[in-house]
């Protein structure tokens, strides 16, 4: 990142308002492309497109905006039109520049946008198939992802963490007042200082050590078997010794086991310190360092003694992914095959041509969590549907005591089952194949017992009253949750694993 904050997005994103509250985070002056071109050619864009054309318009707003780019002081706030991307020579030129995306859904667009004099905003179904074409090019373009909802704060946020660097992008993750900057990219390890403690696994810290050699630090043994109240408890204890205060920060380097036994430490250590997660691998890249969720497991179930404490910021360096075990990308690639599910549209196409854990994906993914958590913090709504194919995963993974398969292994089985579930049969077999293709099991070891799971289902935590509740999906971006789901249909999925 570098160059000029340029502001891109669909019609009524709120380009303008978010260049001037760079502007004044900054102190730096802005360009409106739009008004830009009113100044220079005396008429407003209505006249343009009406008496020229749009192609006439197009041509004088590439032209205009080249020219302002290419005198733009570095961190100088620009809001472009909503279809400038639209020119392959913007969009090379916005190259050395950092790109912000305002996103907005549909909705919110066609209610701002009809309301004005804007040329494109005539026709609702013109509008729609204008508004679905333009998301994958700002998506494509962006550095900065700016979601709906107290974005002047984020914008002028990003505007001061821009002025860090390059070769990062930023997302941000929000869950009622807490917003948190995402990082994505090599150079976005984070600022340490004498206050933070890493805490890590032995794993981790023999591959990544390096880094946080001059921090303290503190190690837990490996592994889901190791996610326990007695790992947490030591830890509290090695803090307490080490004099960690309440001023103290704890970073979060690891997975997801590493990261929720930290994360959970960090809630409750003087009852809450700020944890920053730099998650190491595919699974808590896109899934578990994103969106406040830490805990330990107990005997009886996974997750059951936990707190929510969203993190001060998450750290994702791709090149972390290099030193993990096959098996382990394998078993993130479930949860990047569920995630796929959920978003649909681009991503799922991305995926199921067969990508894997290319930063895009990564960066792809992860933003469907910070999405879904921003709607619904706490699990009440939408944040249900990241638990497709979840509740008979975990079961699985409850009655082989967490030692059988890993997280992702009986998520891709527990996806199997939901599809069956769902009646998605064509889907079910493109699904099973990819799973196949990364060498995870799509069969169930025949020495477990089917009717174990289908008891341990009930045990899920979700579960409200008598019925446990399933996300159940009818395409790919289109998922319900809170279906109930009768016993004997479930045995007849789980029986089919095997
Ligand atoms: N909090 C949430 O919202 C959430 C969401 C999804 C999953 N989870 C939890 O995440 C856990 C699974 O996480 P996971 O799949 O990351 O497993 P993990 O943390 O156990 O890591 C897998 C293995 O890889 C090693 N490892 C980690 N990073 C490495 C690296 N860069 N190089 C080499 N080795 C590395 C670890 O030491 C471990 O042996 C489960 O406990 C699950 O409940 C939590």
């Amino acid at each position: 990142m570098g160059g000029a904050l340029v502001f891109v997005g669909f019609m009524g994103a709120g380009k303008s308002t978010a260049a001037r509250s760079a502007s004044d985070a900054l102190g730096k002056p802005l360009v409106d492309i739009d008004a830009e071109i009113e100044l220079r050619t005396g008429r407003t864009i209505p006249e343009i497109f009406e008496a020229d054309g749009e192609a006439a318009f197009r041509e004088l707003e590439e032209r205009t905006i080249l020219e302002v780019l290419d005198g733009a002081e570095p961190g100088m706030p620009v809001a472009l039109g909503g279809g400038a991307l639209g020119s392959a020579r913007v969009r090379e030129a916005l190259k050395a520049h950092t790109v912000c995306w305002l996103e907005i859904d549909e909705a919110t667009a066609w209610r701002r946008a009809k309301r004005s004099d804007r040329p494109l905003a005539r026709d609702k179904d013109a509008f729609t198939r204008l508004y679905f074409e333009r998301q994958a090019t700002y998506e494509a373009a962006a550095d900065v992802f700016l979601p709906q909802g107290g974005r002047s704060f984020m914008t002028r946020i990003a505007a001061r963490l821009l002025e860090a660097g390059a070769g990062r992008r930023l997302a941000f993750g929000r869950a009622g007042e807490a917003v948190y900057p995402v990082w994505f990219g090599e150079r976005v390890w984070p600022v340490t200082d004498d206050r933070d403690v890493v805490i890590t696994d032995r794993n981790v810290a023999e591959h990544h050590g390096a880094r946080w050699e001059k921090l303290r630090q503190l190690q837990m043994e490996p592994g889901e078997a190791h996610k326990t109240l007695a790992t947490a408890e030591r830890l509290w204890t090695e803090l307490a010794e080490m004099g960690a205060t309440r001023g103290s920060r704890i970073i979060a380097v690891g997975g997801g086991v590493a990261g929720d036994v930290a994360g959970f430490v960090a809630a409750t250590y003087q009852r809450g310190i700020p944890v920053v997660q730099v998650p190491t691998t595919l699974v808590s890249q896109i899934d578990s360092a994103l969106g406040g969720k830490t805990g330990v497991d107990l005997p009886a179930a996974k997750n059951y003694v936990g707190a929510y404490h969203q993190p001060e910021g998450v750290h994702v360096l791709p090149s972390m992914l290099k030193t993990l075990p096959a098996a382990e990308r394998a078993a993130g690639y479930a949860e990047v095959v569920k995630t796929g599910l959920i978003a649909g549209g681009t991503l799922w196409d991305q995926i199921k041509r067969g990508a894997v854990d290319e930063p895009d994906v990564v960066l792809g993914c992860a933003r469907v969590k910070l999405d879904v958590v921003a709607r619904d913090e706490k699990d009440g709504g939408p944040r249900q549907m990241l638990n497709l194919g979840h509740t008979v995963g975990h079961a699985i993974e409850t009655v082989t005591h967490y030692s059988r398969y890993r997280h992702g292994e009986a998520v891709g089985l527990g996806l199997l089952a939901i599809l069956r579930l769902s009646g998605q049969d064509a889907l079910r077999a493109e699904v099973r194949e990819l799973l196949a293709e990364m060498d995870l099991p799509v069969t169930m070891d025949p020495s477990i017992d089917v009717d174990a799971v289908v008891a341990a289902t009930r045990s899920d935590k979700k579960r409200i009253g008598a019925n446990v509740p399933y996300v159940v999906l009818d395409a790919p971006g289109q998922l319900r949750w809170g279906q109930e789901i009768g016993d004997a249909e479930v045995r007849a999925a789980v029986e089919e694993l095997r």
